[in-house]
Formats: structure tokens, C-alpha cells, sequence
């Protein structure tokens, strides 16, 4: 344990040493706590960090045109479609996925370490339940994904096959997602197949490029982005366990799209056949200024752009045929390989981007007060999955259906996007058009019909509640 003099010493060299401020005033146990918290900081790259992230807050601000002219869409040869792809392509994709699946090469990894802010539950995001006939929550609908996937290279080769589950997650989610998980028997997974891992948190600073005190004696620390996981593959030696079991392949993806289709064998088998060390699943953007980042080239590399970073007129460029020129609409589905996750942890992960996030952080003031910002007072840093898309030698983009595969939980019901509401209301439209699709009939509540053709908005429930669970179907198929 570090010494009361060792840390002010350490602090001192950080210009730190207002984190010290109440120590007379805590207990044994409060002031071990917080030696312990500062024996993790290291001086010099705290005082890096506290200096990085005040300059990079004054830099933050909207599209200043310097990117604009530099960026160009991805090229048609790199990108795969679903909705472009005939029948016969399509199977052979998916034909190739579970040929890797059902030879043990692939793995799936969920970044479950994120704070959930928005939502605003005590509890991780995956432990949600959106209001299913079921009950399911999140973490119990990509579980028995992985299962059904499973069973469908077992029955196609006739093996027994395995999908190893990463699970990235941080201080905050790590406790209870263990927990729901042995609660709840690994909702019939092999535990020795659920691997969860933790990354890293970092101080939040203040503008004056002070580290936040959240209590007398605790730093306020947030994970380090959903872009931690490659410093987090190293701490973890995840990628060592990847190489015992012998997978290649690796599927990431947010915890909160209830659409998500993991380990999607036609995904995976799309990046395999093009050879490609790196690739993301995207969507059609809606319309030009929607909120989500685009995937294109800047000077030559693969990046994401945020919507708030290029100008509209940007934004709105269309091609030949009408549609948007940047209309590849990120939706946090990646594929790697082992080999470039490698390179990526040992050799670029320290040239990562450092973005800057402007946040209300609760703090304690000098007479150690708790107060809670009605505006915001601190800088979070965090580094971003998708910013090694630029280390890639063959990077692909495969445009997907929104509609059948993103639908984000991002907010608390009441704010117009990406609620409980639209979450549920998207699984149980798709599970709808899959039972009509697969030749079933509704009827409404005096036992008649409901026409096929009955129409569907996003802002409703479909006219039937049908909820299909994915140990049944994975794809809305009825066999295969
Ligand atoms: P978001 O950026 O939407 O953040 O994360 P969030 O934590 O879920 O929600 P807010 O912004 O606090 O409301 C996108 C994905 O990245 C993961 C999240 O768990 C989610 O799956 N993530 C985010 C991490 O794994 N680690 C992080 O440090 C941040």
C-alpha cells in the first residue's frame, strides 16, 4: 500500500494535490481507499492526461470544414450489401460463416463496460428488460443468439460446435453482470465459455485541469471508452486465450441494439471470403443530418465520422442515382481478426484518438459539499472501437436492414429515440413480418383475420404481440 507521503509526493508531480484536500477528515478505511485509487495513477501520465484533456476541450467544437474536402465513400468493391445481394450470394456467405463457426474459429465479443447514463439505471445496460411478452433482457436474447447460431453449424456439419462469449466490462458493470449471469445459470451457456474481462477507468478533469473529487476520498474515474477494449485485450490476455482456442475471427458488438445479430454467419462469412482483416456492418442513413457516424475514407483511410464533425452541405451530397454519397451509417458491428487485434494491441494501440466528451459530473466542493452540475463542469476521455479501422490492410463495409438489425436502447422512455419503447416495438415488428413471412396468420381480437398487408409504424405495436424466441429462429427461419 502506498504511504500517505509517497502519494502527496506522487500527486505534487501531477499537480494533483487537491485530491489530498480532506484527508484529515477520513477514516481509516475512507483515506486506504483512497491511497489505493491514487497508487493506481501514475504521475506522469496522469499529468499527461489532465493536460491532454483540457487542451483537447479547447479544441472540442463542431465541423470546421478541415475534413470535408478530404473525405471520399467507400469504394463499391469494398462493400457488401444485403439488400443489393441476390439469394445465391447471400447463402454463400452465410454458408461460409458457419463453416468457420462450426470449425471453432469464431468468437464474439460484447462491450458491455459503458456507464448507461442516458438510460439511467442503476444497473448494466444488459441487465434491461424492455418490456417483452417474455421478459428478456438483453443479456438473455444474445445468449440463446449464440445458442441458436450454434445449433445451426452443429446441424449443417455435424459437429458440436462453440462460440466463445467475450464480454468486455468496467468497475461499474463488472460485479453485476457476474452475478445475473451465475443467477441465472449463463441462460444455458457453458461458463467456461463466457469470458467477462475489465477495462481501465481514468480520472474525469475539470476545466482547470484538476482532477473531480466525487467524494472526500474518491477520484471521479469513468472507463476509458468502448475504444479501451484493445488496452484491455492486453491487460487481460485475451488474445493469448483467443490464439488456446484457436479462433480467428471475432465479432464485436454494443450491448444495447436488441436487433444485434452476432456471430451473423453471413457478416462473417462476407469478410472471410473478401479477406478482409477488418470490416463493419452498417445501415443506410435515414436522411442527411441523422446522428449517426459515417464510415468513408480521409485522406485515403478508413475512419467515422461524426455527423457533427463535417458540414451539412457535406452531409447531403448525393451520388448519380439520388442517394447520399456518406450513407454508411456505423452501427458498432465490427469484425476482426486475431492477427490484426494483435497488431492493433501491441503496435497503434497508444496512437488511438483521444475524443473529448463534455460531461455534468457530480463533485464534491471545498467545504466537501456533494454537488450535482446543472451544467457541465467536466472532460471525460475516451477512445473509440471503431478508430483502428485505419491500421486495416483490407477493411470492407456490409450495408445491412435497419429494420432487421439496429434498434438501440439508448435513452429512458419519454425522449423521442432509441427508448425501451422503440427497442421492443422493432423486435416484435421483425418477429410479425417473420411469422407472415413464414406463412402465418393473425387474427385480432373478434377472431377475424388481420389483412397481411395490415400497415406497420415504427410509433406502434404491429397490429399482433408475437414474440419468437431466437432459440427458435435466428434469421426468421422456420428449418434449416
Ligand atoms: P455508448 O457510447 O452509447 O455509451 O456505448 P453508454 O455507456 O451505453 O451510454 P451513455 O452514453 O452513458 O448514455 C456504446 C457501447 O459501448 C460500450 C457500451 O456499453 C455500449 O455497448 N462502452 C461504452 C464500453 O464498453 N465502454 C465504455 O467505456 C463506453
Amino acid at each position: 500500500m502506498l504511504s500517505f507521503e509517497a502519494a502527496k509526493a506522487r500527486l505534487e508531480t501531477a499537480g494533483q494535490s487537491h485530491v489530498l484536500q480532506f484527508w484529515s477528515e477520513l477514516s481509516a478505511e475512507e483515506s486506504s481507499a483512497l491511497l489505493e485509487e491514487i497508487s493506481l495513477l501514475k504521475p506522469e501520465e496522469l499529468l499527461e492526461h489532465c493536460r491532454a484533456a483540457v487542451e483537447a476541450a479547447s479544441r472540442h467544437s463542431s465541423a470546421d470544414g478541415r475534413l470535408d474536402a478530404r473525405m471520399e465513400p467507400v469504394p463499391p468493391e469494398f462493400i457488401g450489401s444485403v439488400r443489393k445481394s441476390d439469394e445465391e450470394r447471400l447463402k454463400m456467405w452465410g454458408d461460409e460463416g458457419l463453416l468457420q463457426i462450426s470449425q471453432d474459429r469464431v468468437a464474439v465479443l460484447l462491450l458491455a463496460g459503458g456507464q448507461g447514463t442516458r438510460l439511467g439505471v442503476p444497473y448494466p445496460k444488459g441487465m434491461y428488460n424492455v418490456g417483452l411478452p417474455s421478459g428478456k433482457t438483453l443479456y438473455q436474447i444474445q445468449a440463446e443468439h449464440i445458442q441458436k447460431v450454434q445449433e445451426l453449424a452443429n446441424l449443417k456439419h455435424a459437429c458440436r460446435c462453440t462460440i466463445p462469449w467475450y464480454i468486455m466490462t468496467s468497475e461499474f458493470t463488472l460485479g453485476p453482470t457476474e452475478k445475473f449471469f451465475r443467477d441465472n445459470e449463463y441462460f444455458g451457456l457453458c461458463p467456461s465459455n463466457v469470458v467477462m474481462f475489465e477495462q481501465r477507468m481514468i480520472p474525469a478533469v475539470g476545466f482547470d485541469g484538476k482532477i473531480i473529487l466525487e467524494k472526500k476520498n474518491k477520484i471521479a474515474m469513468a472507463p476509458d471508452g468502448n475504444g479501451g477494449l484493445y488496452r484491455a485485450l492486453v491487460d487481460n490476455k485475451i488474445i493469448e486465450d483467443m490464439e488456446r482456442r484457436g479462433l480467428e475471427y471475432l465479432h464485436v458488438y454494443c450491448v444495447d441494439n436488441i436487433l444485434v445479430k452476432m456471430a451473423d454467419p453471413v457478416f462473417i462469412g462476407f469478410c472471410v471470403n473478401k479477406g478482409a482483416d477488418c470490416g463493419a456492418k452498417v445501415v443506410d442513413k435515414a436522411y442527411p443530418s441523422e446522428p449517426v457516424g459515417v464510415v468513408c475514407r480521409v485522406d485515403g483511410l478508413y475512419q467515422v465520422i461524426e455527423y457533427s464533425e463535417i458540414q451539412p452541405e457535406t452531409a447531403e451530397l448525393r451520388g448519380p442515382g439520388g442517394e447520399l454519397l456518406f450513407s454508411a451509417g456505423n452501427i458498432c458491428n465490427h469484425f476482426f481478426t486475431r492477427g490484426f487485434l494483435k497488431e492493433v494491441a501491441e503496435k497503434f494501440e497508444s496512437q488511438l484518438k483521444q475524443h473529448v466528451a463534455i460531461k455534468k459530473v457530480p463533485f464534491v466542493d471545498g467545504e466537501g459539499n456533494l454537488v450535482k452540475p446543472t451544467k457541465p463542469n467536466g472532460i471525460k476521455m475516451e477512445k473509440f472501437v471503431f478508430d483502428v479501422f485505419k491500421f486495416s490492410n483490407t477493411f470492407v463495409a456490409f450495408e445491412v436492414l435497419r429494420e432487421e438489425e439496429f434498434s438501440p436502447l439508448k435513452n429512458a422512455d419519454g425522449a423521442p429515440l432509441d427508448t425501451p419503447t422503440t427497442a421492443r416495438r422493432s423486435l416484435l415488428a421483425q418477429h410479425y413480418r417473420w411469422a407472415l413471412a413464414a406463412g402465418g396468420n393473425f387474427l385480432d381480437e373478434q377472431d377475424k383475420p388481420i389483412p397481411p398487408k395490415h400497415s406497420m409504424t415504427k410509433n406502434k405495436d404491429p397490429p399482433a404481440i408475437c414474440e419468437i424466441s431466437p432459440l427458435v429462429s435466428y434469421f426468421g427461419e422456420v428449418k434449416m
